[in-house]
C-alpha cells in the first residue's frame, strides 16, 4: 500500500515538475500578450486545428481524397469560419467556390504587404462577400471601427504581425492541400498519396514553426 502511493507520489512529481520549469522559463519563444476571453478563442481555434489535421488523416487512410479537400479548404483554410457560415446559410457551391478564390487572392496580397492590419481583412472579406452574393452574410459585420470585429477569427488585430502573417500563410498551405487532393482520381496512386502527405506535411511545418516562435503564457 505504502509503496503504491510512494509511485504514484513519483508519477506525480514527474507531471508536475515540467509545468514549474515552463512556469521559471524563457525558453525562447516570444510572448503574446491577449485578453483572457481571446486568448481561449485562440487555443480552442488551435484545437480545432489538430482536430482537422486528424480529420484529414482519417479521410487519408480511407482514401477519401474529396473529403481531405473539404476539411482542408472549410476547416483549416483562408476564412474557415467564413466558410462554414457560407455552408449553414447554404450559399450555393459555385459562389463559395468564387468567394473562396477571392479570399484567397487577398489574403495573398495581405501577406505581401506584411501582414498588419485585420481590421481591412475583414472588411476585404465583407466586401468579397457583397460582390459575389449581392448581400452580406446575416450576421456578418460590415461596418468599420465601432465595434471589433467579431465572429471571424478577428485575431489579428491582437497579433504581432510577423505572427499575423505566419497565420495567413498557414491558411494558403491548407488550402494548397485541397488543389492537391483536389487533381486525384477515381482510383489514386501511390503517387497521389505521397502528393497529398507532402502537402499535408508542408502544413504542420507552418504549425510547427509557429509554436516554436511564440507563446501565450
Ligand atoms: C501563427 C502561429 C500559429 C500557427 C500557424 C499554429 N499555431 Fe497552434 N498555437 C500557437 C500558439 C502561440 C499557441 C500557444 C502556445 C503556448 O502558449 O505555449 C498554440 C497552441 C496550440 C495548441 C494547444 C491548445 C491548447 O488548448 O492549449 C494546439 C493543439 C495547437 N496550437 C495546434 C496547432 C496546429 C495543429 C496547427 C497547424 C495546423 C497550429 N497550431 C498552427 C500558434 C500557432
Amino acid at each position: 500500500m505504502k509503496r503504491k502511493l510512494m509511485a504514484g507520489l513519483a508519477v506525480l512529481t514527474l507531471f508536475a515538475a515540467p509545468a514549474v520549469a515552463q512556469d521559471a522559463g524563457d525558453d525562447g519563444r516570444t510572448p503574446v500578450q491577449m485578453e483572457p476571453q481571446m486568448q481561449q478563442k485562440f487555443l480552442a481555434m488551435m484545437r480545432g486545428f489538430l482536430d482537422s489535421i486528424d480529420d484529414m488523416m482519417s479521410a487519408l487512410a480511407e482514401g477519401d481524397f474529396k473529403e481531405v479537400a473539404r476539411v482542408a479548404e472549410d476547416d483549416l483554410g483562408p476564412a474557415h469560419e467564413l466558410m462554414n457560415k457560407l455552408r449553414a446559410a447554404k450559399v450555393p457551391e459555385e459562389k463559395i467556390a468564387e468567394i473562396r478564390k477571392l479570399v484567397r487572392k487577398r489574403m495573398a496580397a495581405m501577406i505581401e504587404q506584411g501582414g498588419g492590419d485585420s481590421n481591412q481583412m475583414h472588411m476585404g472579406m465583407g466586401r468579397i462577400v457583397m460582390q459575389v452574393l449581392g448581400k452580406p452574410l446575416p450576421g456578418m459585420q460590415m461596418g468599420a471601427g465601432k465595434k471589433k470585429p467579431q465572429g471571424f477569427g478577428g485575431f489579428g488585430r491582437v497579433l504581432p504581425p510577423e505572427m499575423h502573417q505566419m497565420g495567413m500563410q498557414t491558411h494558403l498551405v491548407a488550402a494548397k492541400i485541397a488543389d492537391v487532393a483536389k487533381t486525384v482520381g477515381d482510383k489514386p496512386t501511390a503517387e497521389d498519396y505521397r502528393k497529398v502527405v507532402e502537402a499535408i506535411g508542408e502544413l504542420t511545418g507552418q504549425c510547427r514553426a509557429c509554436h516554436a516562435a511564440w507563446r501565450l503564457r
